[in-house]
């Protein structure tokens, strides 16, 4: 069995990571291609080096662009690949551009996909990730959903039952299989001077937050807020350090919020793991957040992890109000109610690649 993995995003190294693992253990031959959509090494190559994986077999390079070019270029660059290499399946994960070009070149070449994460919606046509979620499942023939809910999804959109395998998280995996080597390993709480359950973690990405500058200046007028009482701790993406620097922000933030570059993941399990809360537009972060149970606010109108809502470690806030935001990081507390199994048993990945086996 010949699988080709596509990833270019952060999230999706961290997918692929214990993925390829369990493939591996599985017997599944499987080459790796990179398209390159993030490049910096604390956005990259990092994740390579801590997750233990082997370098891709193919780097696209493809860089940043419009959505048309980002995903035009992984398209044009990964059809003579796949022609290449002819695998029996073609792996994606998530929602990214680097989802949506593998799943289209590989379905029109008439090799089966496989969507990693498939099912999730946050029923918000103007993400550009609600666009590619939902067509790379419709391309599809085997799709690994993480919960009940994805699978319902899928099957309101008419998707045949049996092409839905409902397997668990593999974010939920790679926490399990990484969280004993960032205590051992990582040494940011130290660096940074931050005590255990002594600070807020921040993180925005999300065009939508940041690319608007009211609404960023919402956004950073909250933080400024939390900051008054709690030490805030943010990653930025580069995306987010460029439109902060664009909309003249970054004055906006006091001594008491810690704004470093984007960091590795055994650093940001670490930092997870120690905030007394996560505030967040990832949708991984919400995830994250709850495995190691630390109460998360969204900064968004909705989510597709509705299960963090539901039990109560998750609060949606739409950056409207830096008051009201801030409030809801002030208040926010672990539930009081029981913590179920809500993404599986940490091995999501073993049955994913079993039933890749099975495809052959
Ligand atoms: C992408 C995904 C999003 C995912 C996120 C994780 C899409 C549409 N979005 O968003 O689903 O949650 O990744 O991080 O695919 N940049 C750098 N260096 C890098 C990477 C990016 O400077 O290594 C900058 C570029 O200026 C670029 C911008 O960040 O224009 C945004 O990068 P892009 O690839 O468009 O997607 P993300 O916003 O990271």
């Amino acid at each position: 069995m010949k699988a080709l993995t596509v990833i270019g995003a952060r999230p999706q190294f961290v997918k692929a990571a214990v993925l390829s693992k369990a493939m591996s253990l599985a017997g599944v031959e499987e080459v790796v291609v990179h398209t390159g959509q993030h490049y910096d090494a604390n956005m990259s190559e990092v994740f390579f080096t801590e997750l233990e994986m082997n370098p891709p077999a193919y780097d696209l390079g493809v860089g940043s662009g419009n959505h048309g070019h980002q995903t035009g270029s992984i398209l044009i660059g990964i059809e003579p690949v796949i022609l290449r290499e002819r695998p029996q399946v073609v792996v994606v994960f998530g929602d990214t551009n680097s989802t949506l070009a593998g799943a289209l070149a590989a379905a029109k070449l008439r090799i089966p996909v496989a969507h990693v994460e498939a099912g999730l919606r946050s029923f918000n046509s103007g993400m550009p990730e609600e666009l590619n979620r939902v067509v790379a499942d419709h391309l599809s023939s085997v799709l690994f959903a993480p919960t009940p809910v994805a699978q319902e999804n899928l099957f309101r959109e008419g998707i045949a039952r049996d092409r839905v395998h409902v397997v668990g998280d593999v974010m939920y995996d790679a926490v399990l299989r990484f969280g004993e080597k960032a205590e051992r390993e990582s040494r940011i709480l130290a660096v940074l001077g931050c005590s255990r359950g002594g600070y807020i973690l921040a993180t925005m990405h999300r065009p939508d937050n940041v690319d608007n500058p009211a609404t960023l200046g919402i956004i950073v007028d909250a933080l400024q807020k939390i900051a008054e009482r709690e030490r805030v701790i943010l990653p930025v993406h580069p995306r987010t350090r460029a439109s902060l620097a664009r909309f003249d922000l970054l004055q906006g933030l006091n001594t008491n919020v810690s704004l470093i570059d984007a960091v590795g993941y055994l650093d940001m399990l670490l930092l997870e793991r120690n905030a007394r809360v996560i505030v967040t537009d990832s949708g991984g972060i919400q995830k994250e957040a709850f495995f190691c149970r630390v109460p998360c606010v969204t900064v968004r109108t909705e989510t597709e992890w509705v299960e963090l809502v539901s039990s109560g470690w998750n609060a949606v806030v739409p950056p409207v109000n830096a008051e009201a935001l801030a409030k809801a990081v002030r208040d926010a507390r672990p539930p009081m109610t029981a913590i179920g199994s809500i993404y599986g048993d940490g091995n999501a990945s073993n049955r994913i690649a079993e039933s890749l086996l099975s495809l052959a």
